[in-house]
């Protein structure tokens, strides 16, 4: 018998079984969850009616805040985020809130990746972003300059070029007060001289000042919000504002003020008690986080081609740190131990916001002033994650 007829037979089923295998592969591959070709071709598309947000840092504290009211709002929402200060479980609360597909994708990415950003924008059919990514403390800048002006700076500029390049119409950007540094007058206007003191502050004025050059020959709507003190989270508890424990020494006064409830730390150290305030302590205006992404999302709305809107979020009300404090330790139930050291060098009396621009032009008023309530809040939820939001998965640099 001829011996090629012989093995005729047998090529043919390896060939069929080859078949077989590459279908059921592709069948495999298309009902896998992490294939992402079905869901993120919603995100690839302009629908109308749905607006897309692009939520840089939205993984972090606001940023997570911002995108849970976008999508209780029907928003559609990409977040960018290098994990490097944010949480991945933050955006798990998110995704596990939001299921749905077309609602909600994550991109692991660094903005200070131009080229990555390029793609991401050139993949993705944005209608409008809201810039939160930043490093931001004042302290650490002063440390790290070069980091803070390449991180905000430089990324942002990153972030405008892929915007205008992409004809992306709307802009929401995240400035501070740092941006006025030791203005002489109280309360601060948006008409208040900007001066930055230090390299976090000098840094978004750059970046202020970059977009606000590209709008004169641009029809982007834009819209800068300098938020004060930011504290409180969720009132329905999903989320929370969970630093690495390494920025503990540059943190801020709520979470030093959890810290010390929780015997983390041992105390409350209080910088400064003869400043020429009411109590000797500094005041500050502290604005609840529900309430800044209230502004947010009244600035998305409000936003107009060829415009540039900028507002101060605040209440409009100084609280000195000895008022802080007390409301702290109502709000925890601990008799937290304070110990008072002398000023700090480059902390100023009192700063405070004058909010009736926001008030008048985009029908938003802080809602949450009851110091004690939003801290309560806040608490509650420090307690249920002790650990924050637990070891992320993935970790950036
Ligand atoms: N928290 C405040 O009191 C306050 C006050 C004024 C202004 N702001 C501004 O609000 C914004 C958000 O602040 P936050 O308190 O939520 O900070 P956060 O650190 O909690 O969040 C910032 C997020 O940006 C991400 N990020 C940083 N660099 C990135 C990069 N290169 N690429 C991609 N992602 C990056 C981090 O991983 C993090 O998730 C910042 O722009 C900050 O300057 C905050």
């Amino acid at each position: 018998m001829d011996y090629s007829q012989r093995r005729k037979p047998y090529i043919l089923g390896k060939i069929l079984v080859a078949f077989i295998l590459i279908v059921f592969c592709i069948i495999t591959l298309k009902q896998s969850p992490t294939h992402r070709s079905s869901s993120t071709s919603a995100f690839s598309r302009h629908e109308p009616g749905v607006t897309h947000v692009l939520v840089t840092g939205g993984a972090g504290y606001i940023g997570s805040h911002a995108t849970l009211r976008l999508l209780k709002d029907s928003y559609r929402v990409t977040i960018v985020d290098n994990l490097s200060r944010g949480n991945m479980g933050a955006v798990k609360v998110l995704q596990k809130q939001f299921p749905e597909p077309g609602r909600l994708q994550f991109i692991y990415a660094d903005l200070g990746d131009a080229q990555a950003v390029k793609q991401i924008f050139a993949e993705n059919a944005f209608d409008a972003v809201m810039h939160f990514a930043a490093v931001a403390y004042v302290g650490e800048s002063t440390l790290e300059p070069l980091r803070y002006y390449h991180n905000i700076t430089a990324n942002t500029l990153i972030v405008l070029e892929a915007m205008a390049a992409n004809n992306v119409k709307t802009l929401i950007y995240s400035s501070t007060c740092a941006t006025y540094g030791e203005p002489e007058k109280m309360p601060i206007t948006e008409k208040t001289p900007q001066h930055p003191i230090n390299p976090y502050g000098k840094a978004k004025k750059m970046a202020e000042d970059i977009i606000l050059d590209f709008s004169k020959k641009s029809d982007m709507a834009v819209m800068i919000l300098r938020y004060f003190n930011v504290i409180g989270s969720d009132p329905e508890g999903r989320l929370g504002e969970a630093p690495r424990p390494e920025l503990r020494e540059h943190g801020r006064i709520s979470g030093a003020c959890f810290d010390a409830a929780s015997g983390i730390i041992s105390g409350l150290k209080v910088k400064g008690k003869d400043y020429p305030t009411t109590d000797g302590t500094c005041v500050r205006d502290y604005i609840d986080v529900t309430d800044l992404v209230d502004a947010h999302v009244k600035a998305l709305a409000k936003a107009e081609p060829k415009k540039v809107g900028i507002y101060n979020v605040g209440t409009g009300k100084g609280r000195s740190v000895n008022e802080f404090v007390k409301a702290c330790k109502k709000a925890t139930g601990v008799d937290i131990k304070v110990e008072y050291l002398d000023r700090r060098p480059g902390d100023y009396a009192e700063v405070y916001s004058d909010p009736s621009k926001i008030n008048r032009e985009l029908n938003w008023t802080a809602q949450y002033t009851d110091l004690e309530k939003s801290l309560r809040i806040a608490w509650q939820w420090q307690k249920n994650h002790r650990n924050g939001y637990g070891q992320s998965l993935l970790t950036a640099s």
